[in-house]
């Protein structure tokens, strides 16, 4: 009695305070998580980089880069309560630092490019700059000790030092850039590799790109994201070339942006492009948002975005709400809820780890601010909890089906060796200082956003059974063990992997709810594989409260669309729908988009 009246004082003081997310140790990953996958049933696979000179071979793993882990370990599904992530070393045959990646249709990892510093090391990988390769992860629900696996593919026609890598509609891959060696600002040497390439390969390949000879040095892991109409957006430094992957035409619609007080918007200086939601209010608009980085006049971060939407007949960059403050390595995250984290990162200095640069970059920011795509100018911001631990060059985030987000890496070039006056701590100085401490950060952090703090209080929706596949505009059933009338939204979020700031995976699609029963939902699959590159993706339901449930993973994959039966789980009618509707108190444009998608299904 005591512990229920206490319970209930403090679930009542917890109500009181505004929600800004609740940060959680997580556990360690054994490798620093620089180059990061999710894979099925809550996992990461990482890869690091070798460790070189002074520091002997990671302990963690008996020197191999890349390691699976289970970030839920047996924890509740709900996520809720702690976690001890559990790491399982995997051997890579080639050294995959600096490599660009993406999720394939099938869920597996692609990667192409590396690094050289393993072979340099004797005891690492050898040379990766040319590798292709695959992680194939155990499957959606396999045995808690299944891990998956790298595969080695045949080699690409060049060396690529941070290239970066999209899938296409088609489900194949667009390899773009990089260099033949590292980078060196202070004495640029040719080194670039102005071309782009196919996976599978492509007669021709590789292709030559003026933009990325004109934009060198200023063109490493450059910005790709594929469009609903299929072609590919491809921005370095200030400008933007359009891909059409089946002609390989180029087009050149978007103008320049404009810089103001801002150094070029890519690497080093290390700003965010994100693919905003596309959702029933905006029509399924597809618009790029670019965050961060530092400016042109001082080594500070800016704290400018801008937005572009490169398939309007004449595109236009348009200013948004500054963020609350300027924020360099910065990375970004589409939560369920259509609102996106920025986070990472820090407040003064460039990316890069050439010898001499460790330190560069400092001023750590914990606290994640929050973008509300859908606020009024003005209000689009707000702050949420700081975190534990600061994020610096090499690191990076994710969104899990939990709904938590980890965050996760960062070595060298980092705030710990500056602060602490650690000049001799960087992988590449040839010094050993006795005094010097690990740089390399294995730690994970969990974030709970606000959402999840609701859900704890209040409980959250619940997806009993939903399909393992669909296909592009198909109509499915989504099976839940809460109420059906208390769903607001269907959200569907690709699932992703992310390395320095660049993530070419996530994106954000609202499912159009079409009918309703007690306990199930009609949707509809995204309309279109450009808008919607096939892959792994979350299936998220949110109640009136914007909470989420746990996601069901879902494949969409190419091929006809299929349509559920009139009839099946009781949603027999429009009249059904219409009924399930009403009592639905949400916005009303989604009521119209409703009735328009009930009148297109032939119930
Ligand atoms: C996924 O697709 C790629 C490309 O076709 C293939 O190499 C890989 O083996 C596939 N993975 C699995 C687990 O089937
Ligand atoms: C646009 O980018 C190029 C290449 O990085 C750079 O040289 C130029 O200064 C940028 N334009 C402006 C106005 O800053
Ligand atoms: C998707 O389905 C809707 C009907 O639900 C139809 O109106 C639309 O044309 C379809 N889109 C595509 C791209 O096939």
């Amino acid at each position: 009695m005591l512990a229920a009246a206490t319970a209930l004082v403090f679930a009542a003081s917890l109500a009181a305070a505004a929600d800004v997310g609740v940060w959680t140790p997580a556990g360690s990953s054994g490798v620093v998580c620089i180059h990061t996958a999710l894979l099925p049933n809550s996992r990461l696979i990482c890869n690091e980089r070798p460790h070189q000179n002074m520091y002997p071979a990671n302990a963690n793993t008996g020197g191999l880069v890349s390691a699976e882990i289970d970030l839920l370990n047996g924890a509740d599904v709900n996520g809720f309560g702690s976690w001890t992530a559990k790491f399982t070393p995997r051997e890579v045959a080639t050294d995959p630092l600096c490599a660009g990646h993406s999720l394939l249709a099938n869920g597996s990892w692609f990667q192409a490019g590396g690094d050289p510093y393993g072979a340099n090391n004797g005891q690492n990988p050898p040379d990766g700059r040319k590798s292709r390769r695959i992680y194939n992860p155990c499957p959606v629900g396999a045995a808690a000790d299944c891990v998956g696996s790298w595969t080695t593919l045949p080699d690409m026609t060049t060396q690529r030092w941070y290239p970066t890598v999209a899938t296409l509609a088609d489900g194949s891959v667009i390899i773009i850039g990089g260099t033949t060696d590292a980078i060196n600002f202070g004495q640029l040497a040719d080194i670039n590799n102005p071309t782009y390439e196919y996976w599978p390969s492509k007669a021709g390949d590789p292709r030559h790109l003026d933009i990325l000879s004109w934009a060198f040095p200023n063109m490493l892991y450059p910005m790709v994201f594929v469009m609903p109409s299929e072609h590919v957006f491809l921005f370095v430094s200030n400008k933007t070339v359009i891909i059409d992957p089946k002609t390989d035409n180029l087009i050149y619609t978007v103008p320049d942006m404009p810089v103001m007080d801002h150094a070029p918007w890519i690497y080093p200086h290390i700003p965010t492009m994100t693919v905003l939601p596309m959702t029933i209010k905006n029509n399924f608009k597809f618009t790029l948002q670019i965050c961060g980085g530092s400016r042109q006049t001082t080594i500070d971060a800016s704290p400018m975005c801008w937005q572009i939407s490169p398939e309007d007949a004449s595109p236009q960059w348009t200013r948004i709400d500054d963020m609350p403050r300027g924020r360099l390595m910065i990375d970004s995250v589409i939560m369920p809820d259509g609102k996106i984290l920025y986070l990472n990162g820090g407040s003064w200095g460039v990316a890069g780890g050439d010898p001499g640069e460790a330190g560069s970059a400092g001023g750590p920011i914990m606290a994640p601010d929050l973008f509300d795509p859908e606020a009024p100018s003005g209000s689009q911001w707000s702050t949420l909890a700081s975190a534990s631990n600061y994020r610096m060059y090499h690191s990076g985030a994710l969104l899990l089906e939990t709904g938590h987000i980890v965050t996760f890496g960062s070595d060298i070039n980092n705030q710990d060796d500056a602060v602490n006056k650690k000049a001799d701590c960087m992988p590449q100085v040839q010094q050993f200082n006795a005094g010097c401490q690990d740089p390399f950060n294995t730690n994970i952090e969990r974030f709970a956003p606000p959402y999840l703090q609701r859900a704890e209080r209040n409980g959250r929706p619940v997806i009993s059974k939903a399909p393992d596949t669909t296909t592009h505009n198909s109509t499915f059933i989504v099976e839940l063990s809460t109420a059906a009338s208390n769903v607001a939204r269907v959200t569907f979020i690709r699932q992703a992997s992310t390395t320095h700031q660049t993530n070419t995976d996530q994106r954000f699609i609202e499912l159009n709810i079409l009918g309703r029963s007690d306990k199930a939902l009609l949707v509809q699959a995204p309309d279109l594989a450009g808008r919607a590159p096939p892959g792994r993706w979350f299936l998220f339901v949110l109640d009136k409260d914007g909470v989420p449930s746990v996601s069901k993973t879902v494949f969409l994959q190419l091929g006809a669309a299929t349509q559920v039966p009139a009839g099946t789980n009781g949603i027999t009618s429009s009249k059904n729908a219409a009924k399930a509707a009403s009592s639905f108190s949400g916005i009303s444009s989604l009521i119209t988009a409703f009735a328009a998608a009930v009148s297109a299904f032939a119930f």
